[in-house]
Parts: structure tokens; C-alpha cells; sequence
């Protein structure tokens, strides 16, 4: 189970938990860099864990350090990101700063020998999220990425549902996620928002995409598309289409998935029954002599709607995250998730580029890292 000697499978969230109720050690000191708009939310889940002995809190801008001082007075605030990675008893780090400082961020902290959470997306490039993946086993630290959605409930009982048969094959998957802002500085709409879907869409396939097409324009920065359409083609029919934007009136994360056997919606800005499954359908029926080529009859069947506990996506994600450092276990969104969302990414970039043409994408599994 130990993912750092060599075994690269990921531990499931139900079996560290278990290792950490049967008696994994506290941390001596966990830091959280980046004390912006998502930050905080790491601060306050590591705080309510009690998880490490000190939790310290690092970020350039004195505001955002006096803030955190004032709601959490037992984390120590600093400013200067290498006084962190000197303190020897930080033994993990969050980087929770704007995604083209992710990579130099974190290889430095897997140089200083700290395992990393990174916020989502892993890096800016595949062959920077590789080099990540080449340190974390270099120092054997754990290398996690903040695919916050894979740790939702909804997320995961989706992937029950698929994997037990229950929505029949996947025909496709169509997801939009949309609001008015929030405008990222350095990157675009895709990589801020799809970043999300792709991570959710190939963790329910268990796999890449094979090509991906990607559309998109920029209204307000040049080259910074805050809208854009994705087109991730899983081969034999299967196709997911995925909608952001940062220029919608309404705030919309909902996603379909539409089976052979049944049809899935799932709402996520539903305060309550986040998951509705139709029981819906398409019949084809045999060839009719009299009837022309063929019939379809149409299921208009029952609504369910699965109950469904609903802890914080981010507290199972920080949780398991220190599960992971405190007993080496490889955890569920590792190196290889972000490269594998990285990679359709990377790919996307291209087809947008290049008006949206078909791209391969680059990833071949734990062949690749
Ligand atoms: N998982 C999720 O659901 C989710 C949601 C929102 C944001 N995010 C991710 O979180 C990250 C941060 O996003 P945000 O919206 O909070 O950004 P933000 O711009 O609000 O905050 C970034 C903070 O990092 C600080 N910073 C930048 N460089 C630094 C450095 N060298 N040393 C110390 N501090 C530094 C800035 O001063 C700022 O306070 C991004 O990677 C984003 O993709 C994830």
C-alpha cells in the first residue's frame, strides 16, 4: 500500500481513513501557500482537522497574512515562501497561488523534501507536471493534486453508478460550467473552469480522451478566452462536450451523462438532490417489413434521486492529503491524475490554436511518468 516504495496505485479514501483511525501520527507542521480566494478554505479545513502540531501560513501580500492572523490566531503567518520550506518541521505544503506559479512552487518544495498538494491544474505544461511526478518519487514525497470535484459525494456516486452498470454504456456526456467571472490573470477560461470537467469526465471513463477539439474567444484580454467549448473524444462514439465560461449571467455546473440504459443530471448549485437519474431511454426495434427501415419507441420512465451525505469536497480532500503524507500512501488524485488532465489541456491549447482542429492527447498512463 505504500505508494513510496515503488507500488504507484492509488489508496482509496476509505483505506486511508482507516489507517488513520487505527492510528497514524499527528504532523509536525503543515504550511498553506497563497492566501487569496482559495487559500483560506485550505487554513480553515487543516485547522479544523487538528492534524499537525503548527500550521503556518504564507503569502507576498500583507493583507491577505492579516487577515488569516485575525480569523485564525494560532497560525503563523509569514512572507517569504523559502522561510517555509527552510523550517524543517513543515513536512507537507499546500500552493494555493496562481497557476503559472504552481510548478516553481512546488519543485521547490519536493526539493526541500516536503510532500505537496497542488491546486488545480497540477502545472502549466506536461512536461512540467513530469518533472513533478520525477521529484515527488526522487524524494519520495506524496505528490497530490487539488481536484477538489473527484473528492465531492456527488462525483463519486456517479462513479459508482457507472462503474456497477446502473446507466448502461456511456453514449455522452455534456457538462457546462458557467458564471460572471471570476477573471484569472494567467490563464484561460479552460484551464481555470474545464479543468474541473476533465478531471471529473476522466475519472468516471477511467481514462483520457484520445483527441480533443477546443473553441474559444477572448473578449476583454487578448489571447485569454473566456469562453470556450471542449470536445474530448473517448473513441467508439463516446464524446463529452464541456461548456465554461466566465461571461454568463447565471451561474450553471451541471452535467449529463446519457447511458444506454439510463440518463443522469447532476446539478451541482442544487442546494439538495444534486443527482437525478431518468429512467429514459431509446428502444430500437426489430426490422418491420411494412414499417420502413426502422422504430424507435421512446422510455419515459421514473425519476430517482439518490440520497447522498454531503461532507465538504475540500475537508475529505485536505484530510486525505494528510492521510496520505502521515502513512506514504499514494493518493487518489496523484501526479499522474494531474497529468493525465494536463495533457488534455496541454492538447486543447493546440486546437484552439489552430481553429479548434482535433488533437491528439498526449498520455499513455503510468508509461508516460
Ligand atoms: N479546487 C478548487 O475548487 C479551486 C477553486 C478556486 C481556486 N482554485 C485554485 O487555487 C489557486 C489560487 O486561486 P485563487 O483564486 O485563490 O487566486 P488569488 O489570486 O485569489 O490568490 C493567490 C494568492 O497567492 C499569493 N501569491 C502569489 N505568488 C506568491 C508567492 N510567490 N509567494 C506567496 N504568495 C504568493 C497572492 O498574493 C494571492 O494572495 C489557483 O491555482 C486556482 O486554480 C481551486
Amino acid at each position: 500500500m505504500n505508494g513510496l516504495d515503488g507500488e504507484m496505485h492509488a489508496t482509496p479514501i476509505a483505506d486511508t481513513r482507516a489507517a488513520a483511525a487505527a492510528g497514524l501520527r499527528k504532523l509536525r507542521a503543515v504550511g498553506v501557500v497563497g492566501l487569496g480566494y482559495w487559500g483560506p478554505n485550505h487554513i480553515r479545513n487543516l485547522c479544523n482537522l487538528q492534524c499537525a502540531d503548527e500550521i503556518f501560513a504564507c503569502d507576498l501580500d500583507d493583507r491577505r497574512r492579516e487577515h488569516i492572523r485575525k480569523l485564525y490566531p494560532g497560525v503563523a503567518a509569514l512572507a517569504e515562501f523559502s522561510k517555509l520550506l527552510d523550517n524543517r518541521a513543515v513536512e507537507a505544503v499546500i500552493v494555493a497561488t496562481p497557476v503559472s506559479s504552481h510548478f516553481p512552487m512546488a519543485q521547490a518544495a519536493l526539493r526541500a523534501g516536503k510532500s505537496v498538494l497542488v491546486e488545480k491544474p497540477l502545472a502549466m505544461s506536461r512536461a512540467e507536471a513530469l518533472e513533478l511526478i520525477r521529484l515527488a518519487r526522487e524524494n519520495r514525497c506524496v505528490l497530490m493534486v487539488g481536484h477538489t470535484f473527484e473528492y465531492s459525494a456527488p462525483v463519486r456516486k456517479i462513479k459508482q453508478l457507472l462503474d456497477s452498470g446502473a446507466l448502461g454504456d456511456v453514449f455522452y456526456i455534456s457538462s457546462t460550467r458557467a458564471n460572471l467571472g471570476l477573471f484569472q490573470r494567467d490563464v484561460n477560461v479552460a484551464w481555470d473552469l474545464a479543468t474541473h470537467d476533465i478531471s471529473i469526465i476522466t475519472m468516471l471513463m477511467g481514462r483520457a480522451p484520445a483527441a480533443v477539439s477546443c473553441q474559444g474567444q477572448s473578449h476583454y484580454r487578448d489571447r485569454t478566452e473566456d469562453v470556450a467549448l471542449l470536445t474530448l473524444d473517448f473513441g467508439n462514439s463516446v464524446v463529452a462536450f464541456i461548456h465554461v465560461s466566465w461571461l454568463d449571467p447565471n451561474k450553471i455546473r451541471r452535467t449529463t451523462i446519457v447511458g444506454s440504459r439510463q440518463m443522469l443530471v447532476y446539478d451541482d448549485t442544487a442546494a439538495q438532490e444534486k443527482i437525478r437519474i431518468y429512467d429514459k431511454g431509446v428502444t430500437v426495434h426489430p426490422y418491420y417489413d411494412t414499417y420502413g427501415e426502422f422504430q424507435l419507441s421512446y422510455r419515459y420512465g421514473d425519476i430517482h434521486v439518490p440520497r447522498i451525505e454531503e461532507p465538504e469536497p475540500l475537508k475529505v480532500e485536505c484530510e486525505h492529503f494528510i492521510d496520505c503524507v502521515r502513512g506514504g500512501f499514494v493518493p487518489m488524485t496523484d501526479g499522474l491524475s494531474g497529468l493525465r488532465v494536463v495533457s488534455v489541456l496541454e492538447a486543447a491549447n493546440e486546437s484552439l490554436r489552430n481553429g479548434g482542429l482535433a488533437v491528439p492527447v498526449a498520455f499513455s498512463g503510468g508509461a508516460d511518468a
